[in-house]
This record gives structure tokens, C-alpha cells and sequence, in this order.
């Protein structure tokens, strides 16, 4: 072990968009929650993040880049992840390079990070939730942890509470846990992504000026101020949860989508309650949750389900393929791209709903007909950045062709 070595691991996580929210800590620094929550794991292929992490005793300092940039590591939520990842290390022995880490090295031993989201970091799509979820799996496997996900997703949870997770593919559940020092706050598996898997979603990524109030931030503030939040947390979330368990297991969407509808509004209604109040849904964000209801309503069974986070976009579940083209048809009437843009550029993920949808160029989208259930045929250019179509994903994997990796296995740096 006499010459500098750099030993690495590469891992993708998916991001994760919760159907039954988390809002609300009962603990700040451990990220315990007031209430359990239910997410979907959307397919890593349109949104995932991934790292490489390194080891070498060439490293001064632990160091990470997100995006090709490096940022700091001091803050106390990275701190927290390091500290309980090191803290589970075990011995590592690479036979064929001659290297060994035994488990007290790893206290010494320093770590690079390099992390990087397939979609825009900047647009409000859970990238922290795959990023902390990303970066624990990562180190967990680096350093040889024997613990299973669920034991890493309480982990991640002290990085992002959302990032637990995205530990798992499919439906995945959040239990907020009973005890102090919040190892029994953790996440696991509902059901897998092939469960569900005629489930399509279409993400609204909505145009917007305003900075939001950051989650942690608004959470801390409707915790503090909102009496609503408290009849949400004890009365309404836990038989929500039961129901929502129950709708996911016997694949009923007309129940899935009440719940999903009803708990994103009642959210919303509690960052309302907050003093000052929080909003998080702009005018588009209320005219699509307007097309929704509306179609939904003409059907007489719910076609689609709406949920929306900490920011205006949309997260559209559309029941199968079919339910989704006519979506999709009804959200480029409503929003059609501005005129120097693409349809390539507007309508990302999986374009083959755009073929079902019968949509090939922008001129199919002039000529789509106004939906048959609304009477203001008004359109909305502009008014959505693009659609992102994606559907139930799998869990964290590791990447174990090296040409993927983020770091350099000769410098431990960047590539
Ligand atoms: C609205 O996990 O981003 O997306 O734990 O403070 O990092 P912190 O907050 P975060 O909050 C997510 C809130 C939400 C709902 C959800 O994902 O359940």
C-alpha cells in the first residue's frame, strides 16, 4: 500500500415525488417527521442522480462537487450522513491491487465526492431527495456497511427527510417512528415498480419567477404557526395512510387518485394556514389541477391524480397509457411551447406518449381540439418550461462500468 491508490464506487438513485406528504418535524437535527408519508419512485432513467465516491490516502480533506462545482461538506446535515456512514465502515481488502482498509482506518482515511442530476437541479424537482439518498447508498457500499436500505434510508433521512425514500423502487412508505434518537424512523418498501407498472407520469415544469420558501424553511414556519397541521398530523394522516396502503396494494386508482388529490390540497392548505401564509401553487399550477378535475369529472372515474410539492409543478399520474396520451393531447392544448421552441425540447422522458398521443411537430399541437368538457378554450403559451414523461422506477443500483464514474481512478478528481 506505498503507492497513492484512489478506491471508488459509482451509484444512481432516483428521485421520489410523495403521494401522502411528509410536512412537519417533531426534530429538527435527527429529522424526525410529525406523520408517516407515501411516495412513488420515479424511473432513474429521466430523473436520477449519480455519484461517485473515493477513498485514497492521498486526500487532504473530504471534499464534493455537485454538478462539476464544488461546494462544502461543513454543513451539519452532511456532516450528520458522514459521521453515521464512518461509523458503520467495515474492513475492505482489493486483493488484486494490494489494497487494504481495516475499520478504524476509515476514521482517518478522507473522502471525494462528485454527484450529478440528470434533470435541472434549479427546477424544484426533489434533487436533494435522490442526492443524500445517492451519496449514503454510495459511501454505505464503499466502505463495506452490512446495513440493508431501510437501515441506510435512516441515514439519508438525517441528510433530506424525503431522500429516506429513495432508498427503494415502487411505493414506498416512510414510517415517522416512535423513539428518541429516531432509529425507527425509516423507510420501506410498499410494493416494487412492477407492481403498478401501466401507472404513467407526466411532470408540469412550471415557469416561474418567484424564489420559494425553501421546505425546510416553510416546514419549520407551518410547525411553529398552523393548528391545521396538528389535526392533520394526529387525525387525518394516519387513516389516510391505511387507505392509501390499501389502494396501492389492489391497484385501485379511483381511490389512489382521491387520496393523492385530497392530501397535496390539504398541504397545500396547511402552508396556507402557516403565518405568514406559504404559496407554493401559482395560477398555472391552478389550471391544471382545474383541467384535471374537470376531465376527471365528464369520465365519472378518475382518469388522472395531481400532486404538487414545495413549488408550482405539477406531478400528473395518469391511470394507464391511454388516460396519459389524452392527458397529454389536453395539457398542449392548454400550455403549448413558445414558438422558437422544439417539441423534442418541451416534451422530455419517454416520448413515446407523444406518438400514442398522435403528436409528431408543433403543427399537431396547433390543431389539437380544445378538451370537449371545458367551455374557455383559452391557451396558455408559455406558461409551462416542459413536460418530463416518466412512469414507476427502481431503487439505488450500483454502476459498476468505470467509464461512468465522476471521479478520475488515477486523481480521485473530477473527470
Ligand atoms: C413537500 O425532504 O425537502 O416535498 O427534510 O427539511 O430536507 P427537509 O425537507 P424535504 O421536504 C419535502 C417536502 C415535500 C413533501 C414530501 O416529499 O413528502
Amino acid at each position: 500500500m506505498s503507492e497513492p491508490w484512489v478506491k471508488m464506487v459509482t451509484a444512481q438513485t432516483p428521485t421520489n415525488i410523495a403521494v401522502i406528504k411528509y410536512w412537519g418535524k417533531r426534530d429538527e437535527t435527527l429529522i424526525l417527521p410529525v406523520n408517516d408519508s407515501i411516495s412513488i419512485t420515479l424511473d432513474p432513467a429521466h430523473l436520477c442522480t449519480t455519484t461517485t465516491v473515493a477513498v485514497s490516502p492521498s486526500f487532504v480533506q473530504d471534499r464534493m462537487w455537485l454538478n462539476g462545482k464544488e461546494i462544502s461538506l461543513s454543513g451539519g446535515r452532511y456532516q450528520n450522513c458522514l459521521r453515521e456512514i464512518r461509523a458503520r465502515a467495515c474492513d475492505i481488502e482489493d486483493k488484486e491491487r494490494g489494497i487494504k482498509i481495516s475499520k478504524k482506518d476509515w476514521e482517518k482515511l478522507h473522502v471525494h465526492i462528485a454527484s450529478y442530476n440528470n434533470f435541472p437541479t434549479a427546477a424544484g424537482l426533489a434533487s436533494s431527495a435522490a442526492g443524500f439518498a445517492c451519496l449514503v447508498f454510495a459511501l454505505a457500499k464503499l466502505m463495506n456497511a452490512k446495513e440493508d436500505n431501510s437501515e441506510l434510508s435512516a441515514i439519508a433521512r438525517q441528510g433530506s427527510g424525503s431522500a429516506c425514500r429513495s432508498l427503494f423502487g415502487g411505493f414506498v412508505k416512510w414510517n415517522m417512528g416512535k423513539v428518541e434518537d429516531g432509529s425507527d424512523s425509516l423507510a420501506i418498501q410498499v410494493v416494487d415498480e412492477k407492481h403498478w407498472h401501466d401507472l404513467v407520469i407526466i411532470i408540469a415544469v412550471v415557469s416561474s419567477r418567484e424564489k420559494e420558501t425553501s421546505s425546510t424553511t416553510g416546514m419549520h414556519e407551518t410547525v411553529e404557526t398552523s393548528l391545521l397541521l396538528q389535526h392533520r398530523a394526529k387525525e387525518i394522516v394516519p387513516k389516510r395512510i391505511v387507505q392509501m396502503e390499501m389502494s396501492i396494494k389492489n391497484r385501485d386508482f379511483a381511490s389512489f387518485a382521491h387520496l393523492t388529490c385530497a392530501d397535496s390540497n390539504q398541504f397545500h392548505a396547511v402552508c396556507l394556514d402557516t403565518c405568514p401564509p406559504i404559496f407554493y401553487m401559482n395560477d398555472t399550477s391552478h389550471r391544471i389541477i382545474s383541467c384535471v378535475e374537470k376531465w376527471n369529472r365528464s369520465e365519472g372515474t378518475p382518469q388522472v391524480a395531481y400532486t404538487f410539492d414545495a413549488g408550482p409543478n405539477a406531478v400528473l399520474i395518469a391511470h394507464n397509457r391511454k388516460a396519459a396520451a389524452q392527458l397529454l393531447q389536453k395539457l398542449l392544448f392548454y400550455f403549448p411551447p413558445n414558438s422558437d421552441t422544439q417539441l423534442n425540447s418541451y416534451v422530455l422522458g419517454d416520448k413515446s406518449i407523444l406518438k400514442d398521443a398522435g403528436i409528431e411537430d408543433l403543427k399537431d399541437v396547433e390543431a389539437l381540439p380544445p378538451p370537449s368538457e371545458i367551455k374557455d378554450a383559452a391557451r396558455y403559451k408559455g406558461d409551462v418550461s416542459y413536460f418530463i414523461c416518466t412512469r414507476p422506477g427502481r431503487g439505488p443500483v450500483l454502476l459498476s462500468d468505470e467509464s461512468q464514474a465522476l471521479l478520475s481512478p488515477e486523481t480521485g478528481l473530477p473527470k
